[in-house]
């Protein structure tokens, strides 16, 4: 018998690479609870695909782990390895492989929500059919529909609803045909061609791979001859070659290969080929793999590419035919799930990755999300935890993509937290937005060292962070006294005041604060570009949006300052009375009460007003700006 861990990782690799007819890449969907695993194990078993070495340790953990008494629990078989189970830990992707007479199968199974970030961001996204498990009990959920939303999305065809534990509910005809009717009209727009209900018991093994003994009244077949059978509609992936580079070989002067795994098409030597983003053309000379030079290389394969032309190509961009072109743009409509449990802030900067490249993004319009339940389009500021949305992105640099439905591979993406590195979302994009080609940067004649220079100073932005209270537009504007009697060019931003004009349409939610501070940021810029001392006074409770700020401004331009007073002390003063209104409850979201503060870890400046006067803080600030140099001016810089 092989080996099971062979096999496995054999499996993940045939999940990706496999094009034979006679293969069905499936994936699953539902929890636990489900009966996912007992469904998959029983799949496994009865088809006699469980490696020696798997029987023997079933055996055991079963008396140990089981939940079936002495009999062999199967979901074991599929719940991951002993040690981790015991951890508690989830395991990643699990690939199953196995084959019967008539096809080869690949199952791909994975935990919680994590199911949607690896089909997308891995390729599994490859699967031809969606088993969609509800609970013979409980009928379709919304987890149902959301799951078939997103197969559908992500190109899934066909799907197979196994209805589950028909043990539980008698083999209830009935309970069966309703569920079907149910879900058939639920999915009746989203586009697959096929939809097979199956009545099953996964505990029993009714249906999965034999007839059921106690089903006489379903006629259809068991759930392993139906995927034995299944005919496939064709692929998608109609874009010609891609090559995302993953990465340049240079051993020596003499040799630059591109190294990457085909995302789609196929490949010659001699077939000319262009590299986006640059646009530079050449033709192949050679195909280099382990084993030998290549005369064709198709999709999925991992190859290294030679060309003739000595051209600039780096890790991230495209080698596409010359005949079907990638898109190239920094503006997309995209279709985003997401899978935070922290919600989305849409003027919030995440990192977006696809292809081997990571740019800067943001979201700059979330035009709906989905109800799951009836497919219909709700108004929204934000996306929760495995919401569905449609949204415009805007990234920091063009990237070569195709839109989802022509292309897998090039057309999806990830969002990651810029603080966290967590994966907060997955994204196919649908279509690049022109708008960005259309609106070119405007050369002006007058540079910003000019206007500063004009003004005989150096632009600084003083970024005030703080509580409500907490003094920072106290000591802003005393700083900004001292800074105007010495005959410089300043203006202060304040929260109070911004809000009164340009973010007036901004409350004290999470996203509307992210908002807040995106747009004073780029204010701040602005101003710093006129060549102003700009004194920024805003709570800006999140560290990510400050270092937003940070980064919008030129090298050490930015000056966090952190004004640095306990709540029991703002409190305390409570100057505009608002603290007494939130603790009555009469305000809501308010900062350090029921909103939250992250202070500071490395503000250039903290003043501490617990143990300082304003005056005091004040003299502090404009001490440390004589000190780096913030207040000397070079006529020539
Ligand atoms: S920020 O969090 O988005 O940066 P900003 O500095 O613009 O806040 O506005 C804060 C000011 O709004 C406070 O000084 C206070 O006067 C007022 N305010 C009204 N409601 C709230 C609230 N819920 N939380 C904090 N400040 C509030």
């Amino acid at each position: 018998m092989p080996d099971s861990s062979t096999s496995q990782s054999n499996a993940k690799g045939l999940f990706q690479s496999g094009t034979a007819k006679d293969l069905l890449r499936v994936l699953t969907c539902g929890s636990v609870d489900d009966g996912k695993s007992t469904l998959i194990g029983r799949l496994l078993f009865d088809s006699q695909q469980i490696y020696a070495d798997q029987m023997t340790s079933l055996q055991s953990d079963s008396k140990k782990f089981g939940t079936q008494g002495s009999d062999i629990d199967l979901a074991l078989l599929v719940d991951g390895l002993a040690a981790e189970r015991e951890q508690g830990i989830t395991i990643d992707v699990a690939y199953r492989f196995f084959a019967t007479k008539a096809r080869k199968f690949i199952i791909a199974d994975t935990p919680g929500h994590e199911q949607y970030t690896r089909n997308m961001a891995t390729g599994a996204s490859t699967a031809d059919l969606a088993i969609l498990l509800v609970d013979a009990r409980h009928g379709i959920q919304v987890q149902t529909r959301r799951h078939s939303y997103i197969a559908s999305l992500l190109g899934i065809r066909h799907v197979l609803v196994a209805v589950n534990k028909m043990d539980l509910v008698n083999f209830s005809q009935h309970s069966f045909n309703t569920i079907e009717e149910q879900y058939r009209d639920f999915a009746k727009n989203l586009g697959f061609n096929d939809i097979t209900c199956i009545p099953v018991s996964a505990l029993l093994g009714d249906n999965v791979t034999a007839a059921s003994q106690h089903m006489a009244w379903y006629r259809g077949r068991p759930m392993l001859q139906h995927l034995e059978a299944v005919e496939l509609s064709s692929q998608m992936d109609e874009t010609g070659f891609r090559l995302p580079v993953q990465w340049v070989n240079r051993p020596d002067s003499g040799f630059r290969g591109f190294c990457g795994t085909i995302a789609s098409g196929e490949i010659s030597p001699g077939d000319e080929v262009m590299v986006l983003p640059s646009g530079q053309r050449s033709h192949v000379k050679q195909i280099v793999t382990m084993d030998a030079n290549l005369s064709v290389a198709r999709r999925h394969q991992s190859i290294t590419l030679t060309l003739e032309d000595e051209i600039g190509v780096s890790r991230g961009d495209f080698i596409c035919s010359t005949d079907h072109l990638a898109g190239l743009s920094d503006q997309f409509q995209a279709h985003l799930i997401w899978m935070s449990e922290k919600e989305l802030f849409p003027g919030r900067s995440y990192l977006l990755k696809t292809c081997n490249t990571t740019v800067a993004t943001s979201i700059t319009s979330l035009k709906h999300k989905v109800d799951v339940n009836d497919l219909s389009h709700q108004a929204t500021k934000t996306l929760h935890l495995n919401e569905i949305g449609v949204c415009n992105l805007s990234l920091g640099q063009p990237i070569a993509f195709d839109p989802y439905g022509k292309n897998r591979t090039t057309g999806s993406f990830i969002l990651i937290d810029r603080m966290t590195n967590e994966t907060v979302g997955a994204g196919i994009i649908d279509f690049s937005l022109r708008r960005a080609s259309n609106v070119v940067w405007q050369d002006i004649e007058i540079s910003r060292n000019k206007r500063a220079a004009q003004k005989q100073q150096k632009p600084a932005v003083l970024w005030f962070t703080g509580l409500s209270g907490s003094g920072k537009s106290t000591i802003a504007n005393l700083v900004e006294k001292k800074l105007y009697d010495m005959g410089r060019h300043t203006y202060i931003l304040d929260g109070d005041n911004v809000r009164h004009g340009l973010n007036n349409d901004l409350g004290f939610t999470d996203v509307d604060r992210v908002e807040n501070i995106r747009r004073v940021g780029e204010t701040s810029k602005l101003m710093a570009d006129a060549g102003l001392m700009v004194l920024v006074s805003f709570i800006s409770p999140f560290r990510e949006e400050r270092q937003m700020a940070r980064r919008l401004m030129a090298d050490g331009e930015f000056i966090e300052i952190f004004v640095k007073t306990p709540l029991e002390v703002a409190e305390a003063r409570d100057v505009k009375g608002l603290y007494a209104r939130a603790r009555a409850g009469e305000i809501k979201n308010f900062t350090g009460i029921d909103s939250e503060y992250q202070a500071p870890k490395n503000a250039e400046i903290e003043v501490d007003t617990t143990s300082s006067t304003a005056e005091q803080a004040a003299s502090q600030i404009v001490d440390y700006l004589e000190k780096e140099g913030f207040l000397d001016f070079d006529e020539n810089p």
